[in-house]
């Protein structure tokens, strides 16, 4: 591996992130984007008492500015960008909103990311990979995912997801459509691009339910204790399931993968996997990439935007 490739990762502060930071570390230099500096200098120090080489930049995913004017700062570094993982996500327990009134979660994890990497793309080489971290969840016949309360994405529209809004028949659990219809969003996002833009390749990994990230740091700290001392040492023993240290070793292989391969979701193993019947349709992924990209248009015109009156505005 070229150790003069470089690496950005959103999300290397936490959980699956910052184990898949220290990892990259070893194939070039990584590009640590978070929202949080004194974190990211932490993971800088990191990298760098071990010999290698990090650069942070600050961005929040729930804030398209910001996102945007990170894009910028990194391109404007030159480095020779050889992947972009789009790790970095939230699972809110309740509903919460952005200072504009989207959704929390559909807007961290769905439009930030969308909007970071649709920045990039024209500075990419050929060849480069972008892989999200996605979720199985998005899935609503994924049997451990339903057990865990999770009906799958609800997707009505992208503005309905901005606004908070899921097809009935969802979980009972708050915040659990809001995040299944986020995560669906990425893989949507990961075929349709892969389709789109053949220079460039785009992968998918479902990361294995890692219950000693901070992914769950909303059900509080009993909770996030059980999970991090009694449940994560368990996880190699239970399909599905894996630890921060595992899923970084494969979404590491993936990104860094000497290959021509794009369009693909693997599991938690490495393996390809399928998605949802939903992303499965070509249409579909094509439908979710177009009205995001439409989202984030009326959102640049305005400076932000008021989803109530998006269609009315469009008119
Ligand atoms: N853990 C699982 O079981 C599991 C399963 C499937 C998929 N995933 C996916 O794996 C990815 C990583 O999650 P994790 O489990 O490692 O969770 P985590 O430990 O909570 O890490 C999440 C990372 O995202 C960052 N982040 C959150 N909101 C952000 C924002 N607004 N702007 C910028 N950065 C932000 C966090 O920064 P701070 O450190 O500042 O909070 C942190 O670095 C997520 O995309 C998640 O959906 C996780």
């Amino acid at each position: 591996m070229n150790s003069q490739n470089t690496w950005i990762i959103t999300g290397p502060t936490s959980g699956i992130g910052r184990r898949t930071a220290l990892e990259l570390a070893a194939h070039g230099t990584v590009v640590l984007v978070g929202r949080d500096p004194a974190k990211l200098a932490v993971v800088e120090q990191q990298i760098e008492a071990s010999g290698g080489r990090a650069v942070p930049v600050v961005a929040d995913f729930s804030d398209l500015g910001s996102v945007r004017r990170a894009a910028a700062e990194i391109m404007a570094l030159g480095l020779p960008i050889a992947g972009v993982l789009n790790n970095a996500g939230v699972f809110p327990l309740e509903r919460r909103t952005t200072p504009q009134g989207w959704d929390l979660t559909y807007a961290t994890n769905h439009l930030g990311p969308f909007a970071f990497t649709e920045a990039l793309m024209p500075q990419l080489p050929d060849g480069a990979n972008v892989v999200f971290v996605c979720s199985g969840v998005e899935d609503p016949e994924r049997r451990p995912a339903v057990v865990a309360g999770f009906r799958g994405a609800r997707f009505l529209s992208v503005e309905a997801s901005v606004r908070g809004e899921w097809k009935p028949g969802g979980s009972t659990r708050p915040g659990f459509d809001a995040y299944a219809t986020s995560k669906q969003g990425n893989l949507a996002t990961v075929l349709a691009f892969a389709r789109q833009t053949p220079r460039l390749r785009f992968n998918a990994v479902e990361p294995g339910f890692s219950p000693g990230s901070g992914l769950g740091r909303d059900a509080g700290p009993v909770v996030a204790f059980v999970s991090k001392y009694v449940l994560s040492p368990l996880a190699p023993m239970i399909k599905y399931w894996s630890t921060p240290k595992r899923a970084a070793r494969v979404i590491t292989e993936v990104l860094t993968a000497d290959s021509d391969v794009s369009g693909v979701y693997y599991d938690e193993r490495g393996k390809p996997m399928q998605g949802s019947v939903q992303v499965g349709d070509p249409e579909f992924c094509a439908r979710v990439v177009a009205e995001t990209r439409a989202l984030l248009a009326a959102a640049d015109r305005d400076g932000s935007v008021d989803v109530e009156g998006l269609e009315q505005h469009r008119e």
